[in-house]
């Protein structure tokens, strides 16, 4: 890990408590690079306020510190609700349906990036910022306006959408423009990357040489960095027991299954993992093989105030209540749904005895819980990965590897899904094998020591001349 003190800025934060649930991949990947780098970690405190204390209180956590902010409350919706996951989520993930948000909003989320800025650039004598996700694309920007001199990255962990599709969104050219003021922008794959450069050149006519681009302020270097996880804490989780409760909540999941075959799908109840077509794809299944396997389906709920995902939990709710009365029995579910969280012990457990895992984004950053269920396999016994071709993990495993569907065509998962439940142990074990192979070569501390180091490169300024 390069000797470097960063602050990483982030909107959410970590619990850092193993026996509490992460709240998404950004705060599962981030809390061991804090805790083992010696990082400051800012964040929002989640409950709204007036103003940040000043000095920040600094709490201490594994060789790091985390400070937590409190936003100004007249901006938190139009911040957090409105632009950062009405307008910018769905449009990132190339869903302008699902976009919605009022004119205000912008500038809510101009404001709170403001007063991160403010709150955040004298906390200590750092070498460097590191800012991550779509609540922050502007931060950089405002904090060179205070004059600060030393590397600013950015890191997206969700896509980045098509020049076409940024249009939808209201001032993305300004967006843009502020996100040209970081040293380096980091992507979780080609794809997104490309887009990116892509974007530059229709909106921008601005070309990239070697990766950088430059402008007036100087050079931005743009590189791709898949995201990983720590398969070592992942077998450690197998080997340690769990909470008496989390215990409980475990095995009367497991206890439905018995020794019958299932497949688990863990995701944030949210639109853009297609959890309502792989429910569909279920009940293709089902139609031409009745009762052959069961599904799991962890759905925590996120984001609850905005109305999409109000609209898409009843969806998801009444595809399930469909499949379970159309193909179930007394004795037999084909479904089992809750929105229960767990901790990633827990998930560890449910992973492994589940004979398939499921993960059919229509679209996503990486997906994290793709590499978590190949780490906690059994290496004599390995389940099966079905995989969304447009998932991020999807330009780490290939079809030796996962097996990739359309997320989009119920059909294609139902055949897959089929497919890893009878799969011979060969090939279960070649394909795992290879997969768990990448995954132990370039962990979630190979990511950060990797970007981190890119970073401490950077930072060039243009001669005035140019
Ligand atoms: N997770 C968890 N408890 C749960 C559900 C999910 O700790 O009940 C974690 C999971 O282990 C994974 C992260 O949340 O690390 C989800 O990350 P992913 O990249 O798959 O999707 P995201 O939620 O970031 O879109
Ligand atoms: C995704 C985003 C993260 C976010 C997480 C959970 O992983 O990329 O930035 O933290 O979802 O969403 P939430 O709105 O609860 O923070």
């Amino acid at each position: 890990q390069p000797d470097l003190k960063l602050v990483v800025i982030s909107n959410r934060i970590a619990p850092f408590d193993p026996n509490k649930p992460k709240s998404g991949g950004l705060a599962a990947g981030l809390e061991p690079v804090v805790q083992r780098s010696g990082a400051v970690w800012i964040g929002s405190s989640e409950t709204p306020g007036e103003g940040a204390e000043r000095p920040l209180p600094l709490v201490p956590t594994g060789a790091g510190h985390v400070a937590r902010l409190d936003l100004p409350a007249a901006d938190h919706d139009g911040y957090y609700r409105g632009y950062s996951n009405s307008t910018l989520w769905p449009a990132l993930h190339s869903l302008p349906d699902r976009m919605s948000g009022s004119e205000e909003d912008y500038g809510s989320y101009r404001r709170i990036n403001d007063f991160i800025a403010r709150a955040t650039f004298d906390v200590r004598d750092s070498d460097a910022f590191w800012v991550h996700d779509y609540h922050l694309l502007p931060l950089g920007a405002e904090l060179n306006d205070l004059g600060i001199e030393r590397p600013i990255g950015f890191f997206l962990h969700t896509p980045w959408p098509t020049p076409d599709m940024i249009e939808c969104v209201p001032n993305h050219r300004e967006l843009m423009k502020s996100m040209l003021k970081y040293d380096l922008l980091g992507f979780q794959t080609n794809r997104d990357l490309n887009n990116f450069l892509a974007c530059l050149r229709t909106h921008f006519r601005l070309e990239s040489k070697d990766g950088v681009v430059t402008t007036e302020r100087g050079q931005t270097r743009l590189q791709k960095f898949p995201i990983g996880i720590d398969p070592e804490q992942f077998a450690a989780y197998l080997a340690a027991d769990l909470s008496p409760a989390e215990q409980e909540k475990v095995s009367s999941l497991l206890q439905k299954f018995q020794d019958a075959k299932f497949a688990i799908g863990v995701d944030r109840l949210d639109y853009t993992k297609g959890i309502d077509k792989r429910v569909e794809g279920f009940k293709e299944l089902l139609k031409k093989e009745p009762q052959s396997i069961q599904l799991l389906q962890i759905a925590p709920s996120s984001r609850a105030d905005v109305d999409e995902y109000q609209k898409y939990k009843e969806d998801v709710e009444n595809a399930i209540n469909h499949v379970n009365n159309d193909h179930g029995t007394d004795e037999w579910r084909p479904i089992h749904y809750t929105n229960d969280s767990f901790s990633q012990a827990a998930l560890a457990r449910l992973y492994r005895e589940a004979h398939v895992g499921v993960v059919t984004p229509l679209r996503d950053g990486m997906n994290l819980v793709a590499k978590e269920y190949v780490a906690a396999q059994d290496p004599k016994d390995p389940g099966v990965l079905v995989l969304s071709k447009f998932a991020g993990a999807a330009e780490d495993f290939n079809e030796d590897e996962a097996l990739l569907v359309d997320p989009n065509k119920p059909e294609e998962i139902a055949d897959a899904i089929s497919r890893a439940a009878n799969m011979p142990l060969e090939e279960r074990v070649k394909r795992w094998r290879s997969m768990m192979d990448k995954i132990e070569s370039y962990t979630i501390h190979d990511w950060s020591a990797d970007y981190v180091r890119e970073l401490e490169k950077s930072r060039v300024t243009v001669p005035a001349e140019q």
